[in-house]
């Protein structure tokens, strides 16, 4: 379902925003000399930018989607679109692409090393060496562990991958309820989630925000986890991030790695700042890349220029 948007469409304006707008728009200038392009940094933007641009590239909206301007077709220069998608939603006559840029390699090694930390307790070995203690331990091994994955895309398969190679038994969780793909040993449609996670030593989120996704790593789902250690490298409204403090305490969760937050800088009074059994990073675990950005959004260009549909279009009723 791309939206009402219909071809042919070739954008001559093309407006840059966001993170590493100047080394973006340079290369698809060089890439493409000629189309006429324009940078800002986001809090730059004017409405006679907008108004210009027929095509707007960057990973979140300006200002409110729905204002768009002349605007006619957004590529996200991320490969999650909720901010696209969301609370307004952009115009169904609006083309929406998003990167093709592969994350899956970039957030398995995320996962990897926060799997080892919290396998090898790097965080309370730190802190005891800052107190000069000397503090052994049992530390178990990784292999013969298992792990469940809420995602079984690229992202998801990429982290199957890399956690069946250090000895996991790599279960899946998606939509349809299957993947040929060989690094899972089974995978289960999100219904059998909650009878899931009892079983899991490792639950892995890397879905996108959509309807269906949010909200389903919820407390009851929490409440069923077995001591389980929770990593969310997919977007912070897919769990239910108030009730992590009470699945930590009552032992549901004995560890959690996030990348990804409800609100985004976690506020500083967020309880999960202080908690030694929380791995806190700022969304780092799969970064856009300046190739990458521009790769996606010229793939998708010259498609428009050939008077095709670009591979990259988002499917509006799945959010990804
Ligand atoms: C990052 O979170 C992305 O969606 O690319």
């Amino acid at each position: 379902m791309p939206g009402t948007f219909s071809l042919p469409f070739a954008p001559r304006h093309v407006l840059v925003s966001g993170q590493e707008h100047v080394a973006i728009s340079d290369a698809i200038r060089a890439a493409r000399p000629d189309l006429d392009i324009r940078n800002r940094a986001p809090a730059d933007v004017t409405g006679e930018d907008l108004d210009w641009a027929e095509c707007y590239v960057g990973f979140r909206p300006p200002r409110r989607a729905d204002a768009m301007g002349q605007v006619r077709w957004v590529h996200s220069t991320g490969a999650g679109v909720d901010a696209w998608l969301n609370d307004p939603p952009l115009d169904a006559s609006v083309l929406l692409t998003r990167s093709a840029e592969s994350f899956g390699p970039m957030i398995a090694e995320w996962t990897v090393a926060r799997v080892f930390a919290i396998q090898q307790q790097l965080p309370s070995l730190a802190a005891a060496q800052q107190q000069r203690e000397w503090a052994p331990r049992d530390i178990a091994q990784v292999a013969g562990t298992r792990a469940l994955l809420l995602g079984t895309g690229d992202i998801g398969r990429a982290i199957a991958t890399s956690l069946r190679a250090l000895g996991c038994t790599v279960t899946g969780v998606s939509r349809s309820g299957t993947s040929d793909h060989a690094a899972f040993h089974a995978v289960h449609t999100t219904e059998s989630l909650p009878s899931l996670v009892a079983d899991a030593d490792w639950i892995i989120c890397s879905v996108p925000d959509t309807p269906s996704t949010r909200g389903l790593i919820s407390r009851d789902v929490l409440s069923r986890c077995r001591g389980a250690a929770l990593l969310n490298a997919g977007r912070g409204a897919v769990i239910e991030e108030s009730a992590l403090p009470e699945a930590l305490e009552r032992g549901w969760l004995r560890a959690a790695a996030l990348d990804v937050f409800v609100r985004e800088p976690l506020p500083t009074d967020s309880p999960l700042w202080n908690d030694p059994r929380v791995i806190v990073s700022p969304h780092i675990s799969g970064l856009t890349t300046t190739a990458g950005a521009v790769a996606g959004f010229i793939e998708c260009a010259d498609a428009l220029a050939r008077g095709e549909m670009p591979k990259w279009v988002v499917d509006r009723q799945r959010g990804y």
